[in-house]
C-alpha cells in the first residue's frame, strides 16, 4: 500500500493510508455522511420539533458551529495523523485527554447497535416490497405490529448486523465505497422524484409550508437541543469519524473547501428525505398531531402511503429501500470501522479479534434496542424505550461532551493559530476570523445550552 494511491481502505492499520485526493476524500466523507440520519431521523425530527422553525435553527447551527468542528476535527486528524484517541493522546497523557479521546471513540460503539436495528427495518420493508405487500405496508397498524413482534425485528435486526460484520471481515470497504458512488447520486433523483409526488397530493401543500416557513409558535428549547443533536449525528461530528477521515488526508486538500461541499450535499438529502416525509404526513392524515410527532416511526408510516397510492408503487418501494439500505450500510460500517479501529489500536488487536468484539457489542445492545419495542417493552430508561434512551445517551449526552472536549483541546491546548495553521497549507483561510469567533464563544455556549437542557430533560423539568 503505497502513500497516495487509493487504496479505500479507512482502518488505521500499520501504515497509514490516503484518499486519492479531494474528490475521493469529499465522497468518502459525504457517504459517511448521508445515512439515516438524513432519511429517516432528520424528517421525524423537524415534524416533531416545529417544521420550519427546527429547519431554521438547523441550518443557522450547521453553517456555524457545525462548520467549525468540522473543520477542527479533521485539521486536528491531518495535525496528528491518528484517530481521536490518539490525536488526543499526541498532545497529552494525563486523564483529561484520555477521556476526551475515549468519549469521542466510544460513541460510535453505542450508535452502530441501534443504528443497525432502524437498518433491520429498511431490510424488512425491502423484503416486503419485493413480496409485493405495498398496500399491506400502508396500514395503518403494520409498522407497530412488526416491531412489537419480537422475534421479527430481531431477525431482520440480526441480519443487517450480519451485512455489516461480513464487510468489516472482508475488509472490502473500496468495493462498498464505489458502490456508494453509483448509489448516491440515483437516491438524489429518486427523492426528488418521490418528493415530488408527495408534495403534489392533495392537502400536502400544508406540510411543504409546515416544514419550510417558520413559525415562532412551534419554538421550544427542545427544538435547539434537538437540532443541534442531529447536526452531529447527520454530519458525523463528535464523534471521532472525523479525526479518523481527517488523518487519511493529505497536505493539498482544501479543508474549507470540502467542508462546505460536504455539508450541502448532506443538508440537501436531509430537506429532499423532509420533503418527501412531512408533506405527506399532511396528504395522508391532515397534519394530525400525534402522526406528527409519531418519531422514530415516521417514515415507515408515511412513505409506504405514499407509496401505495402511487401507480407503480410496489417498484418504487424497491428502489427506495434498496437505496435507503445502501446509504444506512455504508454508513453503519464507517460507524463499526471506527470502533474496530480503535480496538486494533489501542488494544493493539488484530483485525479478527477487533471484529469480533465489535459485532458482540452490536449484538447485545442491538438486541436489547430491537426487542424494546416487544418482548422487553416493560423496560424504560428514564422514561424512553431503550432505542431512543441509547439515541438520547449518544446525541444529548455524549456527543457534547465529544464537541466540548474538542473545543477545549484547541482553545487551551493546541491553540486556534495552529489549527489555522494546519489549514492555511492547503489554502488561505478564509473564514479565520469567523472560525476563531464560533470556537472561542459560539461553541462553548451551545454547548452548556445542550447539556444543561438534556440534563433538565431527563430530570423531567423541561419536556422533550
Ligand atoms: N451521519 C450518519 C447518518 O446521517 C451517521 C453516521 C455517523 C455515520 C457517524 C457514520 C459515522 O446517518
Amino acid at each position: 500500500m503505497k502513500e497516495g494511491k487509493d487504496t479505500g481502505s479507512l482502518h488505521s492499520g500499520k501504515l497509514r493510508s490516503s484518499f486519492s485526493g479531494k474528490v475521493g476524500y469529499v465522497l468518502a466523507v459525504a457517504g459517511s455522511a448521508v445515512g439515516l440520519g438524513n432519511i429517516w431521523r432528520f424528517p421525524y425530527l423537524a415534524a416533531k420539533y416545529g417544521g420550519g422553525i427546527f429547519l431554521l435553527v438547523y441550518l443557522i447551527l450547521m453553517l456555524t458551529f457545525g462548520y467549525a468542528l468540522i473543520i477542527s476535527e479533521t485539521a486536528i486528524g491531518r495535525m496528528t495523523k491518528r484517530s481521536p484517541v490518539g490525536a488526543f493522546g499526541a498532545f497529552g497523557k494525563s486523564f483529561p485527554f484520555r477521556f476526551g479521546g475515549w468519549v469521542n471513540a466510544v460513541i460510535p460503539m453505542l450508535i452502530v447497535p441501534y443504528y443497525s436495528v432502524i437498518g433491520g427495518w429498511v431490510v424488512k420493508y425491502l423484503f416486503e416490497y419485493l413480496r409485493g405487500s405495498t398496500e399491506a405496508l400502508a396500514e395503518d397498524d403494520y409498522f407497530s405490529g412488526f416491531i412489537s413482534n419480537g422475534v421479527s425485528a430481531e431477525i431482520w435486526f440480526l441480519l443487517f448486523s450480519l451485512m455489516v460484520v461480513a464487510v468489516l471481515f472482508a475488509g472490502v470497504k473500496q468495493g462498498v465505497e464505489r458502490v456508494s458512488k453509483v448509489m448516491m447520486p440515483l437516491l438524489v433523483i429518486l427523492a426528488v422524484f418521490v418528493a415530488g409526488y408527495s408534495m403534489t397530493r392533495p392537502g400536502a401543500w400544508e406540510g411543504v409550508k409546515y416544514f419550510l416557513i417558520p413559525n415562532l409558535d412551534n419554538f421550544s428549547w427542545m427544538t435547539v437541543v434537538a437540532a443541534m443533536g442531529q447536526m452531529f449525528y447527520s454530519l458525523s461530528i463528535a464523534m471521532g469519524i472525523l479525526y479518523t477521515y481527517g488523518s487519511y488526508i493529505k497536505k493539498d486538500v482544501d479543508i474549507e473547501k470540502s467542508t462546505g461541499q460536504v455539508e450541502i450535499f448532506d443538508t440537501a438529502i436531509a430537506m429532499l428525505a423532509g420533503l418527501m416525509i412531512i408533506p405527506a404526513v399532511f396528504a395522508f392524515s391532515g397534519g394530525d398531531p400525534d402522526t406528527l410527532k409519531a418519531g422514530p416511526s415516521l417514515m415507515f408510516i408515511t412513505i409506504p402511503k405514499v407509496f401505495a397510492s402511487m401507480g407503480f408503487g410496489t417498484g418504487a418501494g424497491i428502489m427506495f429501500f434498496l437505496l435507503v439500505l445502501l446509504a444506512a450500510l455504508t454508513s453503519a460500517i464507517s460507524l463499526a470501522e471506527s470502533g474496530v479501529s480503535t480496538f486494533e489500536d489501542q488494544l493493539g488487536w488484530n483485525r479478527h479479534k477487533a471484529t469480533l468484539l465489535m459485532g458482540a457489542i452490536i449484538v447485545l445492545f442491538g438486541s436489547a434496542s430491537a426487542l424494546g419495542f416487544g418482548v422487553l417493552d416493560f423496560v424504560s430508561v428514564l422514561g424512553m424505550t431503550i432505542l431512543d434512551f441509547f439515541d438520547f445517551l449518544t446525541n444529548s449526552l455524549l456527543m457534547p461532551f465529544a464537541a466540548l472536549s474538542t473545543c477545549l483541546l484547541i482553545t487551551r491546548v493546541i491553540g486556534l493559530d495552529r489549527i489555522a495553521k494546519e489549514i492555511e497549507q492547503s489554502s488561505d483561510f478564509k473564514r479565520k476570523k469567523m472560525y476563531c469567533f464560533f470556537m472561542k464563544f459560539l461553541a462553548p455556549v451551545c454547548i452548556v445550552i445542550i447539556l444543561l437542557s438534556s440534563i433538565a430533560s431527563v430530570f423531567g423539568w423541561i419536556s422533550m
